[in-house]
């Protein structure tokens, strides 16, 4: 456990517990506010992550930002985005399990630097790690749940929204809640 960001995020760009990093240009470690009170987590690094460094910033990215914006936030003012691989799997696979075990002390231990009051998992992969492995991100997005401390809450992923446009309005109710229940928890202030 590293008790700093600049050292935790040295170590985890040195990182060769996987063979996720040979196929990968370089780490994605996160990025935001690193003092912020909400932690959305992906899956892992796409091709656009995996050129520029920084998560959610190709085509799914670009969607996120725009949901993100039509509550009131910037992911670079209320929240930290973070990835449970950090290193971009083949072709965009899914990550396997034994990777996202071995790659997730990192977000573990970005999760403990930060005590973050909210976590949003971007995706069934994100919600099956984080909040439960038979989690139904279908039926259970937008659902708040206690766990350690913190709410846990999934939506759906941004890139399934590109594949099913249908899926947007349901998503940007989740968002809807997030504000809302940031709002409730003091973390932004009320729209008026
Ligand atoms: N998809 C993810 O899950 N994470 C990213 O960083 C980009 C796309």
């Amino acid at each position: 456990m590293y008790e700093h960001w600049e050292d935790l995020e040295a170590a985890c760009k040195s990182c060769r517990k996987c063979s996720l990093r040979e196929g990968c240009t370089q780490v994605v470690f996160g990025e935001g506010n690193r003092e912020a009170k909400v932690l959305f987590i992906g899956e892992g690094p796409g091709e656009q992550e995996d050129v520029q460094g920084k998560p959610f910033v190709g085509r799914s990215g670009q969607l996120l930002d725009r949901m993100l914006d039509a509550v009131g936030l910037s992911r670079h003012k209320d929240l930290y985005i973070a990835n449970i691989v950090k290193c971009r799997p083949p072709q965009n696979r899914d990550p396997l399990p034994e990777e996202q075990e071995q790659c997730i002390e990192w977000l573990r231990n970005q999760t403990a630097l930060m005590h973050p009051k909210i976590i949003v998992c971007l995706g069934r992969i994100s919600a099956m790690k984080i909040i439960r492995p038979d989690f139904k991100i279908t039926k259970e997005h937008g659902i708040f749940f206690e766990k350690n401390g913190s709410l846990l809450m999934a939506t759906l992923h941004p890139a399934a929204l590109l594949r099913n446009p249908s899926s947007k309005p349901g998503a940007f109710d989740d968002f809807i809640k997030l504000r809302e229940k940031m709002e409730e928890l003091g973390l932004v202030e009320k729209e008026a």
